[in-house]
Order: C-alpha cells, then structure tokens, then sequence
C-alpha cells in the first residue's frame, strides 16, 4: 500500500515537473496524497520545531507570518499564498506536506534536505498561522 502510494506520488510529480517553468496556474497536489495521514503529533514540540525551521528557510519569501510578503518575494513571479487564508487551509495536511516535499518554481522540493519528520512539523507549524 505503501510502495502504491509511493508510486503514485512519483509519477505525479514527474508530470508537474515537465511543466515547472510555464506554469501559472493554481498549485494543487494530487488527489491521491490528500489519503497520506499526518503521523506527528500537533503538540508544542512538533509546532516549535516548525517555526525554528520556517524561521529559518521559508521566511524569507513567505514572510514573518506567512502572509506571502517577505523581502525575497517581489522577485518572484508566482507569488506565495497567504497562509492564514481559508483557501489555503482548505486543502489537507497531506496536501501541504506533498507540496513542501516536491516545490514548484521558485518553491524549492524540500525532500531531500528534510526529513519527512520536519516536513510534518512544517506542516503543523503553517496551520498555526491561521
Ligand atoms: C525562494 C522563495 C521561497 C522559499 C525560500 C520557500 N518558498 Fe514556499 N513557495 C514559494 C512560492 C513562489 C510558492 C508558490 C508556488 C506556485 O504557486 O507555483 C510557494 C508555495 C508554497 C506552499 C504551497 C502554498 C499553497 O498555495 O498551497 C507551501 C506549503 C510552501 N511554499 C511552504 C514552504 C516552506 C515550508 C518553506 C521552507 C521550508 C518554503 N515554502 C520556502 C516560494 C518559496
């Protein structure tokens, strides 16, 4: 079940590297990863970790409070979504974690250099900014 979902989130994120460049339509993660549980805990260990991580790679184009507005990102063409927004909290952790892990971009893929246990911290972070 594992290794199917694997295979799945693969192929999909060869199909949405093929058009990186040229795309400026809504991100949105593939059906199949909205399934994928969020194994850590939102506990304050988890939501602090998150933040020293986000404070220290993501703020600089999402912003302090991730509204979207930090000082890297009027370079950038597709521009962060305000995650205190209803749309973005509309989709699921699964989601969120999935489009950490792949980036579009300007958005880095941050599943090489973190741990899928960080990615989820991430995750529990960003959900606090609501
Ligand atoms: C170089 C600038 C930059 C950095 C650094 C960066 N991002 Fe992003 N991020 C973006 C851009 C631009 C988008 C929008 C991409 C798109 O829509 O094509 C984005 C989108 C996202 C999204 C999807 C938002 C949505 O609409 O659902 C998430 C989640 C995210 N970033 C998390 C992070 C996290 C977590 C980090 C740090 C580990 C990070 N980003 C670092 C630029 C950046």
């Amino acid at each position: 079940m594992k290794l199917v979902l694997v295979l799945i989130v693969s192929v999909f994120s060869v199909m949405q590297n093929l058009h990186v460049n040229i795309d400026n339509t809504k991100w949105k993660a593939p059906e199949s990863v909205d399934k994928v549980a969020n194994p850590i805990p939102v506990d304050i260990a988890s939501i602090s970790a998150g933040k020293q991580l986000f404070n220290k790679l993501c703020w600089t184009c999402h912003g302090q409070t991730g509204k979207g507005n930090g000082p890297a990102s009027t370079n950038l063409n597709a521009k962060p979504t305000d995650f205190s927004s209803v749309e973005f909290n509309e989709q699921t952790d699964g989601a969120i974690f999935w489009k950490i892990s792949e980036g579009r971009g300007s958005m880095a893929s941050f599943k090489t250099s973190l741990s899928a246990k960080q990615r989820w911290q991430l995750v529990n972070y960003l959900r606090t900014l609501k």
